[in-house]
């Protein structure tokens, strides 16, 4: 079959794949091709167990792939054959040299750019699909101007704004796709090709344009008014329980002004996930670079809330369960960042694990996607951890339940048929706030929320 347009996309990680796939689906006169430095990954995406879990995305792999989507290792070839080519490689926190610990590492980037100068014997449009600082975009394009002869290179920033959970669902139906561009004649032409794939799916109001500086720095932005709204509700969750009011109550209070708005005001044990702090930290660097000292240390306090939400966490569970948790069996339900995915990039359950193993806990981790991962986060940590599938048999023979994640399994769990298993006194810490907690106080449970009074059977503590 010949087709429209033939499109690559360097990196097969979790925007890679599940976008790439949404445009297969959704353009099938498209050619997709997805390469990565990493053959596992890409031997993953061929077979019947896909790198990454995300609710749907097996069908729509299924229905395009050895289709219009396909999965390859040479990389240097498919640059040669592709004119379009979205960039969706890792964009880490440094770790070494100057802005260890805040900037972005643009090596695998600039690898990218340096490969796509190499092999292109074409024009081509490359488009900036990976989270980066403003100004990125400069670089890519100080490299690509290297380029001999008539072979020209436009760079378009498409940040990818889809969440990991519901992928498939953001793909498929985004709150809107932004497309920065230069506004030059051949930078408007190349946002129209890319407006022009969107608009297959995309209502054309949603798709929004803008100069190329301005959409790299919304992506950044957009990530850090979410982790913010977090911070924000968790801030309030630690004076909730000092104050005996209810953060559920407050959130829903304050979440009902529609200039407020009801989303991302679930309170918990904090914000995970790949993006939010390599995000936030990159936005913190940005402004220390450009002199703004006062706008760095505003956003730098939503990541410190954040910590600071983990270690209030972590002090109650050992608080309430009377200073010593030597030998004591701790279940964690779930180790995932979030519900829906098995990614365990910063978890906080993480954090959390290492620090209940450093008071000489012993750890049963339950989670339905995510054991394999918590494997292997946790590989090399001193202590007794045991990875166990079913929440049941994880929790039989525990102190106590610390949930973890929001995992929808979890408020439906049999609470009785597991505090009969438990040692007693049974403890319930429910990081996320989702399960009914005086149904499991009146179990038996000490039950212990978070920005909301704790439901103890000890005599000192209040009750309500
Ligand atoms: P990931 O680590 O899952 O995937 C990145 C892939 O790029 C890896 O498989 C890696 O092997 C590959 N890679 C690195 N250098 C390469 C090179 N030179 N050539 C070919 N392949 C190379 O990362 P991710 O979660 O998909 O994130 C990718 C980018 O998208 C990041 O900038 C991230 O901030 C951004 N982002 C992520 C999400 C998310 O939900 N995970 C959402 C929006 C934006
Ligand atoms: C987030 C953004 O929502 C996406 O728009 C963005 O594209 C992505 O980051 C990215 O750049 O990587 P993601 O991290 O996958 O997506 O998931 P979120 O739903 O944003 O959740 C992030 C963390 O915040 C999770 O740990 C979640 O449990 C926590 N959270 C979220 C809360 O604690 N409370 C809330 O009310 C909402």
């Amino acid at each position: 079959m010949k087709f429209k347009k033939k499109i690559l996309c360097i990196g097969a990680g979790y925007v890679g794949g599940p976008s790439m796939a949404i445009i297969a689906y959704k353009c099938p006169d498209c050619k997709v091709t997805v390469v990565d430095i990493n053959p596992e990954r890409i031997d993953a995406w061929n077979s019947n167990e896909l790198p990454v879990y995300e609710p749907g995305l097996d069908k729509i792999i299924k229905k395009t792939r050895g289709k219009n989507l396909f999965f390859a290792r040479d990389i240097e070839k498919q640059i040669k054959e592709n004119d379009i080519i979205f960039v969706s490689v890792n964009t880490p926190t440094k770790t070494f040299g100057t802005g260890a610990g805040m900037a972005a590492d643009l090596q695998y980037w600039e690898k990218t750019a340096r490969q796509i100068l190499e092999n292109s014997q074409s024009s081509k449009i490359v488009i900036e699909k990976s989270t980066l600082p403003v100004k990125t975009a400069l670089a890519m394009e100080k490299i690509l101007n290297l380029a001999k002869g008539k072979i020209r290179f436009d760079v378009l920033s498409n940040p990818e704004f889809l969440a990991e959970g519901t992928a498939i669902e953001d793909l498929g139906n985004p709150d809107r796709v932004l497309i920065g561009s230069h506004e030059t004649r051949s930078g408007l032409k190349a946002r129209q090709e890319l407006v022009d794939i969107y608009s297959r799916w995309v209502p054309s109001e949603k798709i929004i344009t803008s100069n190329i500086w301005s959409a790299e720095l919304s992506k950044l932005v957009a990530n850090a008014f979410l982790a913010q709204r977090v911070s924000s509700i968790n801030s309030i969750s630690a004076l909730c329980e000092k104050t005996d009011a209810d953060i559920s109550e407050v959130a829903k209070a304050v979440g009902m002004d529609s200039r407020v708005g009801s989303k991302f005001l679930q309170a918990g044990i904090g914000f995970g996930g790949s993006c939010f702090k390599k995000d936030i930290l990159n936005l913190v660097y940005l402004c220390s670079y450009y002199g703004l000292k006062e706008v760095a240390d505003y956003w730098e306090s939503v990541v410190k809330i954040n910590e600071y939400q983990q270690d209030r966490f972590m002090a109650n569970i050992l608080g309430s369960m009377f200073n010593t948790l030597v030998g004591k069996k701790i279940c964690i339900l779930g180790f995932a960042f979030k519900a829906n995915t098995g990614d365990t990039r910063e978890s906080p359950a993480i954090y959390i694990t290492r620090k209940l193993l450093a008071e000489h806990a012993e750890i049963i981790i339950s989670d339905p996607k995510a054991l394999k991962n918590a494997a292997f986060d946790l590989a090399g940590v001193k202590g007794s951890v045991k990875y166990v599938e079913d929440p049941y048999s994880a929790a039989a023979g525990c102190h106590a339940l610390a949930i973890l994640t929001d995992w929808d399994l979890y408020r439906k769990l049999d609470f009785r048929k597991i505090y009969k298993s438990m040692v007693k006194p049974a403890f319930l810490f429910d990081g996320r706030n989702i399960i009914d907690h005086k149904k499991c106080f009146a179990l038996g449970f000490n039950v212990y929320p978070i920005g909301k009074p704790a439901l103890s059977h000890f005599k000192t503590e209040n009750n309500s």
